[in-house]
């Protein structure tokens, strides 16, 4: 199985990455999108933290803005330039397609791609307006997003990933059977830094990710460490740690409170047939072995 990483780094994101290229996983190459912060912080540091960890990937690029509605980036919560940690200035760069247009080419090579997709879904709608088939050369689609066991994170409704573009989210539930791990399962997925070997430069770098959130927010949410939801994601692929469940799904495209909301149909009251899955629950102690394990490799 081949991995395509879609990502709006952000610091749950960094560790996400981390997971994966310390793991056996086969990252056949990352696209960025904006969401954290603009399209340029996320390639910047999407490439710097490629660097960090000492691993060669291409990356693409992608989104700068949403299909239809404003951007709206999240640096208060992530840092200035959307990844807390400083990371010096990369020296390579993104290739020269766009993140949709890498997604194809990637999927038409492989013909089985996963995808992980943990930021807004930008690039993925947009590679479908390319190649309509995408589906065929596709495995399985990994969404970091939606919140259908918990409250929202970015308005009372909406997950913050889908709220950034859920014109985008709903092209792609539409047509790619997308599995959705969300905020019920991914605001579990904290792991404690003092149970962690995190020596010297490095080990600061990514302590400053596993707390990204700051105090009054973590405290809003009444939470002790800061969820890192995006390697929810990639702890499902090396270990298997979610339960999920087919679902008949929709993404409020709506203007009304529910903007961006995923809203699955858990009792079957509709007649409408299940499109997709959605993470139910989680098994937070294999998570943070195998994130522990990745980070202390790592540093
Ligand atoms: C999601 O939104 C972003 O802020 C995080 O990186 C994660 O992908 C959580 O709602
Ligand atoms: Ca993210």
């Amino acid at each position: 199985m081949s991995l395509l990483i879609d990502t709006d780094p952000g610091c749950d994101d960094a560790l996400a990455l981390l997971l994966a290229l310390e793991s056996d996983l086969d990252v056949a190459g990352l696209t960025t999108v904006a969401g954290n912060a603009p399209i340029e912080d996320t390639t910047r540091n999407t490439l710097a933290l490629l660097e960090f960890l000492d691993r060669d990937r291409p990356v693409a690029r992608g989104a700068e803005r949403p299909l239809v509605k404003r951007q709206d980036t999240a640096e208060f919560i992530h840092g200035e330039n959307g990844l807390k940690g400083e990371l010096p200035d990369p020296t390579c760069e993104p290739i020269d397609i766009s993140g949709a247009e890498f997604i194809v080419e990637k999927a038409r090579e492989d013909g089985n791609l996963t995808i992980a997709a943990i930021g807004p879904l930008t690039n993925l709608a947009l590679a479908l307006g390319i190649e309509p088939d995408l589906p065929e050369f596709l495995d399985e689609v990994l969404v970091m997003g939606g919140a259908v066991y918990a409250p929202g994170n970015r308005t009372p409704a909406a997950e913050a990933n889908l709220h950034a573009d859920p014109d985008a989210a709903s092209r792609v539930l539409q047509s790619l059977d997308p599995t959705f791990v969300g905020l019920g399962v991914t605001a579990r997925a904290t792991i404690d830094p003092a149970t962690l070997d995190l020596p010297g430069r490095r080990g600061e770098t990514v302590e400053s990710w596993l707390t990204y959130y700051p105090e009054d927010v973590r405290e809003r949410y009444g939470l002790e460490h800061s969820p890192i939801h995006d390697a929810a994601v990639i702890a499902h692929l090396t270990d298997g740690i979610l339960t999920t469940e087919e679902r008949a799904l929709e993404v409020d495209t709506g203007e009304g409170p529910c903007r961006g909301a995923l809203v699955a149909d858990e009792y079957g009251v509709t007649d409408e047939p299940e499109n997709g899955r959605v993470a139910t629950d989680i098994d937070v102690e294999r998570f943070r072995e195998a994130l522990g394990r990745a980070i202390e490799s790592a540093v």
